[in-house]
């Protein structure tokens, strides 16, 4: 079956065409030209959509609607080839029901934003398509990635930006990587012979840390009861009395403490661990210290909000996603290590038809053996193209900006009726707060307040994405009922786009 498809650059009917038509067949340039030209006329129009705030964040259907199909738009795969006309229909749909996460009123994940020029990285990344396991396949990538993860060691302030380090498939990843050094560290016979070789090993990190330390322990066969959670005070940050007293009771239990880690960002308070007080047990205690930076790694390019960070110099290896606080199109994190070598000495195993010891350029820029991955995806590129075209500096500007609005936020509900906040001061751009409609105003505390109020956030939420309008994250926290979760990393979100959030859940939750 053949289709017409119309190209609204060349405004003419071209011909008949199919996926057989296009490159590398026979004469195929012409039509390759024209259907990707449809292509960008499809994402460009999304992405002016996408700024435009007359348009909604979403179009939600429910995934049973989506698999039935929409009109024109189908999920299920098919035996015979579809028109090229259709494949671009595709194309189109697959955006239109999806989430426009660069929307200036998306709020609803630690990553968001559209960069532009982080877009125009990853389509050239795609373009090249190709793999970052050896400097063979990858000079370039390679080269850039080398010369970023120095200048970020830099940031972290060891001395001459000294050091190893890999970009990995997210922050749950990297944080992975430096359980599995930290482990090779102490014991590396480990990775012969397996867990045996060592006596049961202990990690510790907060209860308010991100969920892949405890996913880590139970993949890396340490076993969540051996992740031992850490007391926080009411602003989400780690006692470091808690972590002395636990590794203490650790060991005399018999149990050997091995790895600690400090959250510079916790995922939902925000919270910045106090780095020089965990460092100091580590040191004493001859500990791994890890730093999870991989939401708030972004404030060490601020010089007005780095001192968050202090101490970070002094962890053993640090987790830093650009693709969250820095705007970087997903997906973007990078583990960075203190000790030269380790990573290679903890994964590599030396396959003989990719690392060849013999090839004629200096084989160590043949990086991908350091990694558990064998392919491994260009992510450098739209980072390091965003770096370029910014500058140190506009990175900085973008992070005082997104802290500035949150304080914005926050200075406007802290005191405004019908809001509590679950607790003050935000120390990064996460500001949680409850909002209390009119009907729980002074219903006294207790439990039937407690269960009403736990369903105000979900309830509200719904109705937000019904309409389409924004999106902003709510959950629960310890005893503490559903709460919503304002983060800002979004470089076109405005003050009018923080007030329209406010007037929305005050608008959808008024008569809850
Ligand atoms: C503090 C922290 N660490 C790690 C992660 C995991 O990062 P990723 O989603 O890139 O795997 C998150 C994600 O939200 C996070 O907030």
């Amino acid at each position: 079956m053949h289709f017409c498809f119309k190209s609204s650059n060349s405004n003419k009917l071209t011909n008949c065409r199919l996926v057989l038509d296009l490159l590398p067949a026979k004469n195929g340039e012409e039509p390759t030209i024209q259907f990707l030209l449809e292509v960008v006329d499809i994402l460009t129009n999304y992405v002016k959509k996408t700024f435009d705030r007359s348009t909604k964040v979403l179009d939600f259907h429910h995934p049973h609607q989506l698999l039935e199909g929409m009109e024109g738009f189908n999920l299920e795969l098919s035996d015979q080839p579809e028109s090229l006309e259709q494949i671009l229909v595709d194309c189109r749909d697959t955006l239109k029901y999806g989430v426009r996460t660069g929307h200036p009123r998306f709020f609803n994940q630690l990553s968001s934003g559209l960069d532009i020029i982080g877009l125009a990285g990853e389509w050239l990344t795609s373009t090249a398509n190709t793999n970052m396991f050896t400097y063979e396949i990858a000079p370039v990538f390679v080269l850039m990635e080398q010369l970023t993860l120095k200048k970020m060691r830099e940031m972290i302030g060891w001395p001459g930006g000294e050091g190893d380090g890999l970009f990995s498939p997210g922050g749950a990843i990297s944080n992975m990587y430096s359980v599995m050094i930290a482990r090779y560290k102490y014991f590396p016979e480990v990775k012969t012979k397996g867990m045996s070789a060592a006596p049961r090993l202990v990690l510790f990190t907060s209860e308010h840390s991100h969920y892949s330390i405890k996913k880590a322990g139970a993949a890396l066969g340490f076993g969540t009861e051996n992740v031992i959670l850490l007391s926080t005070d009411e602003r989400g940050r780690v006692i470091p009395a808690d972590l002395e007293a636990k590794i203490i009771d650790a060991k005399q239990k018999g149990y050997m403490p091995l790895f600690v880690n400090a959250t510079a960002g916790s995922t939902v308070y925000g919270a910045f661990d106090p780095i020089n007080e965990i460092a100091d047990i580590c040191e004493k205690y001859n500990l791994w210290l890890h730093v999870d930076g991989a939401w708030g790694g972004g404030l060490l390019m601020s010089r007005q909000h780095r001192h968050k960070l202090s101490g970070v110099e002094r962890a053993n290896s640090v987790t830093w996603n650009p693709h969250k606080m820095m705007g970087v199109p997903l997906q973007c994190s990078a583990i960075l290590v203190r000790e030269k070598g380790i990573l290679a000495g903890c994964n590599s195993m030396c396959a003989g038809y990719l690392f060849q010891p013999d090839k004629q350029y200096d084989v160590t820029y043949d990086t991908g053996d350091k990694a558990i991955q064998c392919g491994r995806h260009v992510d450098i590129f739209k980072f390091w193209l965003m770096w370029k075209a910014k500058g140190t500096i506009g990175f900085e500007q973008h992070i005082d900006k997104c802290l500035d609005l949150s304080q914005y936020l926050y200075n406007k509900i802290k005191n405004r009726e019908g809001y509590e906040m679950v607790f003050d001061g935000p120390q990064h751009t996460n500001v949680c707060f409850w909002y209390i409609p009119p009907s729980l105003r002074g219903m006294p505390d207790g439990d039937e307040r407690r269960e009403k109020l736990h369903r105000v956030a979900p309830k509200i939420k719904a109705m937000m994405m019904e309409s389409g309008t924004t999106m902003v994250g709510y959950q629960p926290q310890g005893t503490k009922v559903n709460f919503f979760r304002m983060v800002v990393s979004n470089s076109a979100a405005t003050q009018s786009d923080i007030d329209f959030l406010i007037d929305e859940i005050e608008r959808l939750g008024h008569d809850l």
